[in-house]
């Protein structure tokens, strides 16, 4: 379970300490002050589709790629770390080789929070070589990383500690995650409370998806949608296809969002999330056209805050 029972209750007998004799003289007063969730920030979707340019700028300038052991990779890694360092996260690269290569995870920590309780979120951030990879997976990279940044602009102090990744070589199979997790300890794999994945999230003809996975972490991503007013499907496909599997192997609680990759969209799913029925969800999955304008506005918009409201749910920043 991601929302302890335990912290909640202890977090209001907080208050009440907190509040001491008022608290119980003032019968006719209002209750004491709830303790309430931060609400997140709306994650502007220019400042997404600006890291988005930049990777693009980065393919275009590397022979049109940003895939594992390619130079374009390398550099989409030292683009987001430097705005992360900047932005006062500790980082840290992890090297694994692959296929002759070396790959690279990067991982962003946000100082504080509860050593034993870690959310991460994470996005693959290499492309396949056939294309520059804006949809498959700058999307994800880029609302992580926007997320990330609205954290340090917040200045948040959540109840958990938070962390976030980009892995290397998810297209050869999975395999800067799978590096990262056969890298903990078991006692490190029980300090993790989540982890949320994030690939393909502006798919141009596009589709809700919501991993039916940890039931806590979905409900938090149905709840968002369902104030937004717009339908989601649990993603059945899904499973295997990514890399929250190398966390979930690992027992660790998993869930995503996802908008759909070279499957058709149906009738029904035309009818429920408009665009165009009996076409792809992104028709240049994979390809070389998969660049800037391969991108649906809306739906990176509303799956880069729901990331953010999931980011700043579960880790359960309080304000009292
Ligand atoms: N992981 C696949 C890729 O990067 C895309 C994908 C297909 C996917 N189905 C999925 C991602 C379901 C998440 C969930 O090419
Ligand atoms: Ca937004
Ligand atoms: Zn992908």
């Amino acid at each position: 379970m991601i929302l302890s029972a335990r912290s909640r209750a202890a977090a209001v007998l907080a208050v009440a300490a907190l509040l001491g004799p008022v608290a119980t003289q003032a019968a006719a007063q209002p209750a004491a002050t709830p303790v309430t969730a931060l609400a997140a920030p709306d994650i502007p979707v220019s400042s997404v589709k600006a890291h988005l340019t930049q990777l693009q700028s980065i393919a275009t300038a590397n022979g049109g790629n940003r895939a594992h052991g390619r130079p374009g990779y390398l550099a989409s890694v030292n683009y987001l770390r430097a705005k992360l360092d900047a932005a006062g996260f500790t980082t840290s690269l992890q090297t694994f080789t692959a296929s002759g290569a070396t790959g690279y995870n990067l991982i962003a920590d946000w100082p504080g929070g509860d050593p034993s309780q870690v959310l991460m979120a994470g996005a693959h951030l290499d492309s396949t070589t056939s294309g520059p990879g804006i949809n498959d997976n700058g999307t994800g990279s880029a609302a992580v990383l926007e997320t990330a940044l609205a954290v340090s602009r917040a200045q948040l102090k959540p109840e958990k500690h938070l962390r976030f990744g980009w892995w290397g070589a998810e297209e050869l199979g999975l395999l800067g995650s799978r590096a990262y997790v056969n890298s903990l300890s078991t006692a490190q794999r029980a300090t993790f409370a989540g982890y949320l994945n994030f690939d393909m999230i502006g798919s141009p003809n596009p589709g809700y998806f919501v991993y039916d996975d940890d039931p806590a972490i979905e409900k938090t991503f149905k709840d968002y949608y369902a104030g937004l007013g717009v339908p989601t499907e649990p993603d059945r496909v899904g499973d295997g296809r990514s890399d929250h599997a190398s966390f979930k192997n690992a027992g660790i609680p998993v869930g995503g969002l996802f908008t759909g990759a070279g499957e058709r969209k149906t009738a029904a799913q035309a009818q429920k999330w408009g665009g165009a029925s009996g076409q792809s969800f992104d028709r240049c999955y994979h390809s070389s056209c998969d660049t800037t304008a391969n991108v649906n506005d809306t739906a990176l918009d509303r799956n880069s805050d729901a990331l953010a409201h999931a980011v700043w749910t579960l880790g359960a920043p309080t304000v009292r």
